[in-house]
């Protein structure tokens, strides 16, 4: 199996203030925008700074450019169609609240609406019309539409398109309609697509980190490999990473986590040593990986782990973290990090979790079998220190309740022989009387202590134009 993470970076100076990566990267790189170049009919070429397939099979195309100085955004759609296409903005991929497009061509005649959907049916045509058509074209390629939009419309049945990522829809139909709306698309023909419109192109640079191994014949495998950062001269941000995993491998591959390693001056060699030796990389439990956990231990985000044992048959159990007090106060300053992004990652059902179908216990632990709930953090700047933050459950509470001596539970434990029994600790949680289990007294040791700070955001949209009088979302 061949699978890459990929990480996108730019150069820039220090981060500074509260402007998100993006923005501080796009100030230099705004001219360094990838062009679409299309031929016209008329022999003309049409430059575009972004395209994205909508589909995998390549058959709807967006290209767009956003033009901010006049507040518009001017799109072409390409069908491979001979019928109808729309293109919709929706804020959760459905077609529900969202703004759409819909055009054809029939008998040399376009048709051509702005509308909006408030169920999974036809949408309706808005009453102000607020798309403008500037292209339509068929031929045996399929239909292509060109129309520009204000990127805030102050049409309520509009969407204002902000930098935040929205959800593209899109759908189509074979043939044209018989009347002045389209009919339905069937599911074949319609999706969704996350994009964040107005987000610049900047002058990225990738880098592709690639695990090509087959995996072992266990149920399991966590797999580690050292690689060597591409030499750079100048202060990089990474902005983003993209896994990349082969089509038909999706159901093996579980997560990627990647680590930063530093070694003392002088040891150069042993990472080196390990890359020679293993160029693949080596099953991580493998005595010859301790080099890795020894050296490389910093995430390139911080994260949260609740390691517990999910009792079985309940459907609402709650797993919880916590980054304690005692940790933040030493290891955060003063003024606190930037939070801009966060990751869940969990193995049952988020980090409430659903043990309806499990008959034994699930410990925590690194398997898909086993419950995970962790939380990846994105932030800067940089901490030196804090690489990662972990709680459980109190050891003494937890060998009370479940009567297992000084057993401590981990993913190898449970194999093993509880003291003076013939059983093994899932046996002897297979057999525990769960019954008269007082469930809540545990869910409560394992929830304790949890305070939810008031949300704060300063967050402010881009500034709005609209009339007074104009209806606004
Ligand atoms: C006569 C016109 C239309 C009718 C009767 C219609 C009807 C429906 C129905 C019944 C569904 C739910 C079943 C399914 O998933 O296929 C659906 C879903 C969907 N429709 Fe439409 N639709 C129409 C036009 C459109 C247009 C113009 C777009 C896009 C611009 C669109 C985008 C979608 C999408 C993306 C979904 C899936 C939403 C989800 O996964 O929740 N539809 N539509």
């Amino acid at each position: 199996m061949k699978e890459k993470l990929l990480y996108l970076f730019c150069d820039e100076e220090p981060l500074v203030g509260d402007n998100v990566m993006f923005s501080v990267c796009e100030k230099r790189f705004r001219k360094k925008y990838t062009e679409f170049r299309i031929p016209l009919v008329l022999g003309q070429t049409q430059t575009w700074e972004r395209h994205e397939s909508l589909d995998q099979d390549g058959i709807v195309n967006l290209y767009w450019t956003p033009d901010l100085e006049n507040g518009e955004i001017t799109f072409e759609l390409h069908a491979k169609t001979q019928g109808w296409a729309g293109l919709g903005f929706s804020a959760n991929g459905a077609m529900t609240g969202s703004d759409i497009v819909v055009g054809w061509i029939k008998d040399g005649q376009t048709f051509f609406t702005d509308r909006h959907a408030v169920g999974n049916e036809l949408p309706l045509v808005d009453e102000s019309q607020d798309y403008e058509l500037l292209f339509a074209s068929e031929d045996e390629e399929g239909l292509t539409l060109r129309f520009k939009r204000l990127i805030d419309t102050c049409d309520e049945d509009d969407f204002y398109i902000t930098s935040d990522t929205w959800s593209l829809i899109y759908a189509y139909g074979e043939t044209d309609p018989d009347e002045e709306d389209p009919f339905y698309h069937g599911r074949d023909h319609r999706g969704v697509h996350a994009i964040n419109l107005l987000d610049p192109q900047i002058g990225l640079k990738e880098w592709g980190i690639l695990n090509d191994i087959i995996i072992p014949p266990i149920h399991t495998s966590y797999w580690c490999s050292v690689f060597k950062a591409p030499q750079i001269d100048t202060k990089q941000h990474i902005i983003g990473y993209l896994p990349w995993v082969t089509k038909g491998n999706e159901e093996y591959v579980h997560h990627f986590t990647l680590l930063t390693c530093t070694v003392n001056e002088g040891e150069e060699s042993v990472l080196e040593q390990f890359m020679q030796d293993y160029p693949k990389g080596s099953n991580c439990f493998d005595p010859a990986a301790y080099i890795i956990y020894s050296k490389c231990r910093s995430i390139l985000s911080a994260w949260a782990v609740g390691g517990v044992l999910v009792p079985p048959g309940l459907n609402h159990f709650m797993s919880v973290g916590h980054c304690p007090g005692e940790c933040t106060e030493i290891l955060l300053p003063p003024e606190g990090i930037q939070v801009f992004a966060a990751q869940f990652h969990a193995h049952l059902l988020e980090c409430e979790l659903d043990s309806l179908e499990r008959d034994l216990v699930t410990p925590g632990g690194f398997t898909t079998y086993a419950e995970m709930c962790q939380l990846f953090f994105m932030y800067y700047p940089k901490l030196e220190e804090l690489n990662q933050c972990a709680s459980n459950v109190d050891y003494k509470y937890f060998h009370t309740l479940f009567q297992v001596g000084g057993i401590h539970l981990n993913p190898a434990s449970i194999d093993w022989e509880v003291d003076a029994t013939n059983q093994t600790l899932q046996e002897h949680f297979r057999d525990f009387d769960w019954e008269d289990f007082d469930m809540k007294a545990y869910q409560e040791a394992e929830v304790k202590d949890v305070t939810y700070p008031e949300y704060e955001s300063d967050y402010e949209p881009p500034p709005r134009h609209c009339p007074v009088e104009s209806p606004v979302h």
